[in-house]
């Protein structure tokens, strides 16, 4: 089946950027007057609507006419989430905000832990129908693909539960769900035991069952000082890795190590990176590591942001998550979340354009999708608007029009 969407104002292919180094905004691919025909789930072709209207007498194609302006680009992709959770964690926000640090509260028993004992309480379907409803609000904001880690079961069990929902959610929602094992998030306070043996059991018995049960084929860590150390994490990453899991980390959030350890293993990303200091901007910047900004954690927070110039500036490739969770980032608003991160931090149009769709996909190492270009899944967004520009200029609160999830309207 095919379908012919257009005409279109300006259509960005986001193609033809390169995936390192700091951009410019005449580097963006353009096209006036343009169509996206489709064929199933996929792109045949981008390129001038008349042409392609021709192209599409010839073949028995569904031609969906546009009235008015409109500018297309590629689904918004969000590489970092924790949307499956249970409970709030609204007490957290008011104490950090009455002067206690996230460590503190993390420190005498709240933080993450809260939402471990919250979210342990929910059953699985419960966890599956409040991730469904998250990813459908970020879907109907143009966010076509959405990591989502576990991270708040921290046993064996409580952990399996958790992607289980995540699996349940995903064949729910039209989004795409990427799972992520974040069991190494904290050494849960009810396990008697180091957190190398804590670390030494989710390998042991869980790594099996993420692959038995195509749960998910990536494993992320929190590398800090609540969590775990650089040293603790590389025996628990070398399994992974011998075992063939992709890699990622929560990386110099409030202190330095992280990165080091992601950019060692080769990690498809090192996100947050609020803390990293010259030496690891450039360590990141010379690796095929993406970075990952999470302004909506700093935002949370009252932090720094990720310092996203400086690793654009020395070469780094550069992408924009949610950090969508309870805790540090309750607001879930990736667009917002950038608009805000690229006033601070000075980042082009298509800096920002890019982090959110095809260097977000190489930090989740998908390669189908985050441009327009024939032969990727047919995932874009429809503004109604004749300029690009007007997208992030209005801070999120300009949403799209029509939302295109592999060919089909939302
Ligand atoms: O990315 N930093 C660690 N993990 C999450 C927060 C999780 C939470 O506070 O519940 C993050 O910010
Ligand atoms: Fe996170």
């Amino acid at each position: 089946m095919y379908k012919l969407i257009g005409p279109i104002t300006q259509l960005l292919t986001l193609d033809k950027v390169p995936l390192k180094g700091a951009l410019k905004d005449e580097q963006l691919e353009i096209l006036e007057n343009a169509g996206i025909l489709i064929e199933d789930e996929k792109i045949l072709e981008v390129g001038n609507y008349n042409d392609l209207l021709a192209k599409a007498q010839t073949l028995n194609t569904e031609v969906i006419e546009l009235k008015g302006d409109f500018v297309a680009l590629p689904g918004w992709i969000d590489c970092h989430t924790h949307i499956c959770f249970g409970g709030s964690r609204a007490q957290d926000f008011a104490m950090r905000n009455a002067g206690k640090s996230y460590l503190e509260i993390a420190e005498a028993g709240g933080g993450i832990w809260d939402t471990v004992i919250q979210t342990r309480n929910l059953s699985q379907e419960k966890l599956a129908e409040r991730t469904v409803t998250n990813a459908n609000r970020h879907l109907s904001e143009g966010v076509t693909t959405i990591e989502v880690k576990s991270g708040y079961g921290l046993t064996v069990a409580e952990e399996i539960k958790m992607l289980r929902a995540i699996q349940e959610a995903n064949s729910e929602t039209k989004a795409d769900l990427i799972p992520t094992c974040l069991a190494a998030h904290m050494k849960p306070r009810d396990f008697e035991g180091s957190k190398e043996a804590y670390l030494q059991e989710i390998s042991e018995h869980l790594f099996p069952i993420l692959k038995s049960e195509n749960l998910a084929n990536r494993i992320d860590s929190f590398i800090e000082q609540s969590a775990f150390s650089p040293k603790e994490i590389e025996s628990y990453y070398q399994k992974a890795s011998d075992l063939g899991f992709d890699l990622t980390v929560h990386a110099d959030q409030f202190t330095t190590g992280g990165s080091e350890v992601a950019v060692k293993f080769a990690a498809k990303s090192a996100d947050h990176l609020e803390a990293s200091t010259a030496k690891e901007i450039a360590l990141l910047a010379k690796s095929d590591t993406v970075a990952v900004a999470l302004p909506g954690a700093s935002i949370g927070l009252g932090c720094a942001f990720t310092p996203a110039r400086k690793i654009l500036d020395q070469g780094g490739s550069l992408a924009i998550g949610s950090d969508w969770n309870p805790g540090s980032a309750p607001m879930g608003d990736l667009i917002t979340q950038a608009s805000i991160l690229a006033t601070f931090e000075k980042l082009s149009t298509v800096e920002v354009l890019a982090a959110l769709t095809f260097r977000a996909a190489a930090a989740l190492g998908l390669e189908d999708r985050g441009k327009l270009k024939a032969g990727l899944l047919a995932d874009f967004n429809l503004f109604s608007t004749h300029d690009f520009r007007e997208i992030l200029y209005h801070q999120g609160k300009l949403k799209p029009e029509q939302v295109w999830k592999k060919g089909n309207k939302i």
